[in-house]
């Protein structure tokens, strides 16, 4: 796997490789990689002939109280877990790279509405940060494909809607969620939850899924949320939100709509989790 690390050296590279007809899958990612980011590689790679992961922890997408200073960077071992998950190419930039004018004066990239609601209410400009350097990664990479995952289902709908309407010429591939054993979808934030509240964390999946039953059951929403939120409180859980919303747009659901999606936001401790689980009927 080749490691470069400059904007420029991988505009060469990625020339090289579109002269040469190959088929470029993407994969951005934040690095501390487990086995949810190597999962996307092994999409990428069945969608392409080479995958590019970039490794990039954007300032642009974290507020002001949150944790970019201390976001977990661990740029070796995630070498050898893309290496060995099979990808061809790490791309590792400084944020000077990304950001040539600073981070307060960049050039913003911004999707309107969907970022108003659930993370995007709770984090203000966090998917304009999001929009920002995805975009900047689809310029420099000029992937064929670009693979993100389910587990931030919002983000999900966010790049959809960017690469749509900005007209990039990529497929966006949405990688299921893996899961630890207990349900916990994984993350590079979990590693600040105790043993105790790894198994505690267990339960957003099994209120998901609990939520998912009752809207086939034919339950009030309302009903399925107060519920939801009254588990998690129970639990020990400080929930930010727990719905049931269109898969598609994330609005309140109609009753006859068939595609949607529960999700969950909560804290637990200090640590924030998300989680979601599709429902279709
Ligand atoms: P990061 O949190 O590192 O996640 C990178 C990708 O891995 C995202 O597409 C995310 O949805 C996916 N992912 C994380 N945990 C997963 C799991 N348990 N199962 C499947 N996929 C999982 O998301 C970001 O970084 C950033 O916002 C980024 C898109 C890179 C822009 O900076």
């Amino acid at each position: 796997m080749q490691i470069v690390r400059s904007s420029a050296a991988l505009h060469g590279l990625v020339g090289d490789l579109l002269g040469e007809k190959r088929r470029i899958g993407l994969v951005p990612t934040m690095g501390n990689l487990h086995a949810g980011h190597h999962s996307l590689v092994a999409l990428a790679r069945a969608h392409a002939d080479v995958v590019i992961a970039s490794v990039f922890v954007n300032p642009t997408q974290f507020g002001p109280n949150e944790d970019f200073a201390r976001y977990p960077r661990t740029p070796d071992a995630d070498a050898a877990g893309l290496e060995a998950s099979g990808c061809d190419v790490l791309f590792l930039p400084a944020v000077e790279d990304m950001y040539p004018y600073g981070i307060e004066r960049s050039v913003r990239v911004s999707v309107p509405e969907l970022p108003d609601v659930l993370e995007g209410a709770i984090r203000p400009g966090h998917f304009d940060g999001v929009a920002t350097v995805v975009a900047k990664l689809f310029n420099l990479v000029r992937p064929h494909v670009a693979v993100f995952g389910q587990k931030d289902y919002q983000q999900l709908l966010v790049i959809r809607r960017l690469a749509r309407d900005l007209g990039y010429p990529i497929e966006i591939f949405a990688a299921p969620i893996v899961r630890e054993s207990n349900g916990l979808a994984m993350s590079s934030r979990n590693q600040y939850l105790s043993e105790e509240q790894r198994g505690q964390a267990g339960m957003i999946h099994a209120t998901l899924r609990r939520m998912a039953a009752a809207v086939r059951d034919g339950d009030p929403t309302h009903e399925i949320e107060t519920q939801a939120l009254a588990t998690l409180r129970e639990a020990g859980f400080v929930p930010d939100y727990a719905v049931i919303r269109r898969a598609e747009d994330l609005d309140e659901p109609t009753a006859s709509e068939r595609d949607l999606v529960a999700l969950i936001a909560a804290r637990l401790g200090a640590t924030r989790l998300i989680d979601n689980f599709l429902i279709d009927l």
